[in-house]
């Protein structure tokens, strides 16, 4: 498995630490306000269930399931396949993803969910690749600036493999070919 990757972006010492420091921040920034933490999988499991351990206030969480046409005529349509199970209204939310990329997954999600009525939606993200923005759609709380290469591992994958990697890492262009 480790032979598909060119090099390491980041190193699971350094993402342990900047998890660490974001749910300190969300922690206090959230004390009092028992938000619900909103995982969307499959991407944010490894670090969602990392942050959680970082969160010392009294909060929920749920996950949605969602999955977006990309192809090279993207519509920017997603899909939902699975919806939250708490009531939201009048909740804080905070939107826990993998990457925010294009950000037409999350400016969907966004509006998707402030039709419930939420108290406020904010977004966690583990990884920010703002060169490919396309959509109006910004972290609250990022832990890594990354430039425009297709990364893996730390549940993040290309075609669904490489999420069990401990690190983050640069895919050999070959792997896409
Ligand atoms: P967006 O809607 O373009 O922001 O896409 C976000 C989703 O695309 C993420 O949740 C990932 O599932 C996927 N994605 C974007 N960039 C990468 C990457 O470099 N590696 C793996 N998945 C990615
Ligand atoms: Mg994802």
């Amino acid at each position: 498995m480790e032979r598909a990757i060119e090099r390491v972006l980041i190193s699971a010492e350094e993402i342990e630490r900047h998890v660490a420091e974001i749910g300190k921040q969300i922690s206090r920034d959230f004390e009092g306000k028992d938000p619900i933490f909103v995982g969307v999988l499959k991407g944010c499991f490894i670090f969602m269930a990392d942050l959680m351990r970082h969160v010392s206030i009294n909060c929920s969480m749920d996950f949605m399931a969602v999955s977006s046409y990309k192809g090279t005529t993207s519509t920017g349509a997603v899909k939902i396949n699975k919806d939250l199970n708490e009531d939201v209204e009048g909740r804080h939310l905070i939107l826990v993803e993998d990457i925010l990329d294009s950000g037409v997954t999350l400016n969907y999600l966004k509006n998707y969910l402030m039709v419930r009525h939420p108290a406020s939606i904010s977004i966690a993200t583990l990884m920010d690749k703002p060169a490919r923005r396309k959509a109006e759609v910004y972290a609250d709380y990022s832990c890594f600036e990354i430039p425009d290469a297709f990364v893996v591992g730390y549940g993040l994958d290309y075609n669904e493999r490489y999420r069990n990697l401990p690190y983050i890492g640069v895919l050999k262009p070959e792997i896409y070919s």
